[in-house]
């Protein structure tokens, strides 16, 4: 006899603190793997419709956050550096291929159709982008789509029974079963109505994911801004900060007023100074301040030089944006972009 019947027993048939506690332990178990599939779900659903609506995604080589630029980037110290090739020679194809199927494995993880093919398929993604861009990320636990990649074990081990399409057609098949259906009809019936499901779910993400990319934002990719001259508005007063807030080594942050993105006012020597914008000409992560002359991108390991800007470790391969800084009395006052 259970614990939570054995305690309705005493309790005459009323269930008492102990049987409410059962209930919620086996409720607790039940769902246990329910946050895991909506993170999961809503984060790639999320970075497909992200890269689909980013005109630089499918921008040529000339454009660093593409996914040439991307892939070129990491190619030499992949261990799947061939199958990079192949990507290369197709690279719109394959883009697509990878944002869309983002899409199907977060769509069909969030409604929980075909759990275990969904959770194969982000599982895949997740180990291709393991061994591409996380692969020289040191150590080993800093790269994002490891962890990735073992989160989806769960759900390729127990599919997605509750509160899914995969619920609901083995409920009707049992049903099925017990009406006394032939079990070759049973499962006929499940396979073409998660088919038909499948269909309708893929056409929609389809749909979706299409109109991103014909609506998204950035519609100009980097090298192909628009010649029209631009609206005048009054020049925001340029950010400084004093300079004894910047200690040699150390560093200050402002914001660049054009963008509102973070720029490290930096004193690598003393008496030098330089402005590093603070965005990873990777991916576009935000780096760390500088430390020990490096500032460091925590996304996918890349390092760069505090003093120049310049690659110290990729992935990345452009250097950080440079600003001027200008140096009067006890102020440092941001320049304009210099690269
Ligand atoms: S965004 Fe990938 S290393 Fe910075």
């Amino acid at each position: 006899m259970s614990e939570a019947s054995n305690s309705a027993a005493v309790h005459g048939g009323v269930p008492g603190p102990a049987d409410r506690a059962a209930w919620l332990r086996a409720l607790a178990s039940r769902y246990a793997l329910l946050p895991l599939r909506l993170f999961l779900g809503v984060t790639f659903v999320y970075a497909a419709l992200d890269k689909l609506s980013d005109a630089h995604y499918l921008a040529g080589a000339g454009d660093p956050a593409s996914f040439v630029s991307q892939t070129q980037a990491v190619r030499a110290d992949s261990p799947i550096s061939f199958l990079l090739g192949v990507a290369l020679d197709h690279p719109t194809l394959f883009a697509l291929a990878v944002a869309f199927g983002e899409l199907a494995v977060g769509l069909g993880t969030l409604l929980g159709l075909w759990g275990r093919v969904s959770a194969l398929g982000g599982a895949l993604l997740n180990l291709s982008l393991w061994l591409t861009v996380s692969w020289s990320v040191s150590p080993y636990y800093l790269g994002n789509d490891l962890g990735y990649l073992m989160a989806w074990t769960p759900l390729l081990l127990a599919g997605t029974p509750y509160l899914s399409v995969d619920g609901y057609l083995a409920r009707r098949a049992e049903r099925d079963r017990v009406r006394g259906l032939k079990e070759e009809h049973v499962r006929r019936r499940s396979l073409v109505d998660g088919g038909i499901a499948a269909v309708a779910i893929g056409g929609a993400g389809l749909l979706t994911g299409s109109l991103t990319r014909t609506f998204g934002r950035d519609k100009q990719p980097a090298g192909k801004q628009s010649t029209a001259p631009a609206p005048t508005t009054p020049a925001p007063a340029a950010p400084s900060v004093s300079a004894a807030s910047v200690a040699v080594g150390g560093s200050a942050q402002v914001k660049d007023p054009a963008t509102g993105d973070a720029v490290y006012i930096v004193q690598p020597k003393a008496g030098q100074y330089c402005a590093l914008s603070s965005v990873c000409t990777h991916s576009g992560c935000a780096v760390d301040a500088p430390k020990n002359g490096q500032l460091y991108c925590p996304c996918h390991g890349s390092r760069f030089d505090a003093a120049t800007g310049a690659v110290v470790n990729g992935p990345a391969v452009k250097p950080l944006p440079k600003y001027t800084v200008s140096k009067d009395g006890d102020r440092l006052t941001l320049g304009p972009l210099q690269s």
